[in-house]
């Protein structure tokens, strides 16, 4: 089968197409024809190693050599002891370790994966695990989003927000979109209510306080998201760099202890009911799955660097329909 393998860190030049194997299923895997594959942000993480703690499964170079993990596909083998699916199946779901979905086939164990509704295509359902997933944890279930309350997504023009905004202005709030100058109309086309350009504005200088803020790429001080919260807020931070990350495991329960304000990091839960439910939403057309552009197989570089310099509205799709 044909992948689009690395064996170092580095820019999109260090991919390449390669004839490799056909992984087989264990006993308790499946092994799916991949029919389409999404990009997020972790896979341009692994490509070029950072922030570090992508390197925590091979810190000099990529312990898996292929990357990519929001696969839609149909089953083409099971084994023995996987009683979950059959093959034939159209299915979808997150590769358990972020790996393996840039190539024709991919073994899984389908842990929170299911059926691809018959109402999505492939490209629609694979745009959905990962990134819809988390917006639906950081805005539904740990934020609890209420009508009428302020929410702000940092880094709302990419995948997770553009399921974020959508799901936050569902359930009735007045949403602050934030992110790149070239996304600010894409961000009120999904339904914002303000827009604010990172380039000129930090959101966290600005006199406004938050209900709820979903930060997919944070950077800023436990401090400064600790001053745009409102008294009982909740601030959730998805990614971005390490020292925040670090300050905010530090600092976040003593915020909470002394202002009643919350800040966390949201660490994502796969699990099959979350999928099923943002997936549900999907397929009755309360929120879609934006799909900016779709790519071949070989074009997977293109695509990568498409998403790392900040062009991509929404998602990435490698559509195999169309050959590799
Ligand atoms: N917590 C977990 O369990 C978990 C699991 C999986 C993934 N993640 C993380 O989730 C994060 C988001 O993923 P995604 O796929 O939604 O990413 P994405 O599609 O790349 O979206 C991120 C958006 O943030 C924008 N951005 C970059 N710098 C910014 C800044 N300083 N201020 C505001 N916006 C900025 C980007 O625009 P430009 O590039 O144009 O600047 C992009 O539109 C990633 O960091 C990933 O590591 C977390």
């Amino acid at each position: 089968m044909k992948a689009i393998v690395y064996y170092q860190y580095g820019s999109p030049e260090v991919l390449r197409m390669e004839d490799i194997e056909i992984p087989t299923p264990m006993e308790d895997q499946i092994l799916v024809k991949v029919h389409a594959v999404s990009l997020n942000r972790s896979d341009w993480e692994g490509l070029i190693g950072k922030p570090l703690y992508v390197r925590m499964a091979g810190l000099r170079k990529p312990n898996y050599p292929i990357l990519g993990s929001d696969v839609a596909g149909v089953v083409e083998r099971v084994g023995k002891n996987n009683n979950q699916f059959r093959v034939g199946e159209q299915v979808f779901g997150e590769m358990w370790s972020y790996h393996g979905g840039f190539a024709e086939y991919v073994c899984t164990q389908g842990r929170a994966w299911a059926q691809k509704p018959a109402g999505l295509t492939f490209e629609q359902a694979s745009a959905i695990p990962q990134a819809g997933v988390i917006a639906l944890q950081g805005i539904c279930n740990k934020g609890r989003v209420q009508p009428g309350q302020k929410v702000l997504i940092n880094g709302a023009g990419g995948g997770g927000g553009s399921f974020a905004i959508q799901l936050a202005k569902l359930y009735g709030a007045e949403v602050t979109g934030v992110d790149n100058t070239h996304k600010l109309e894409f961000m009120r086309s999904l339904g914002a209510d303000h827009i604010i350009d990172y380039t000129r504005q930090d959101f966290t200088r600005n006199a406004k306080q938050y209900d709820l803020i979903l930060d997919l790429i944070a950077h800023r001080s436990a401090f400064a998201y600790r001053r745009v919260l409102k008294p009982g807020g909740n601030y959730f931070a998805v990614g971005g760099s390490l020292v925040t990350l670090f300050q905010i495991l530090l600092l976040g329960p003593w915020i909470k202890r002394s202002t009643s304000k919350s800040i966390r990091i949201l660490a994502m839960q796969r699990n099959h009911k979350d999928l099923l439910a943002v997936t549900e939403l999907c397929e009755s057309g309360k929120i879609i799955p934006v799909i900016d552009r779709t790519y071949r197989l070989h074009e997977v570089p293109e695509a990568l660097r498409y998403l790392g310099e900040g062009y991509a509205k929404g998602k990435i799709v490698i559509s195999m329909e169309k050959g590799v």
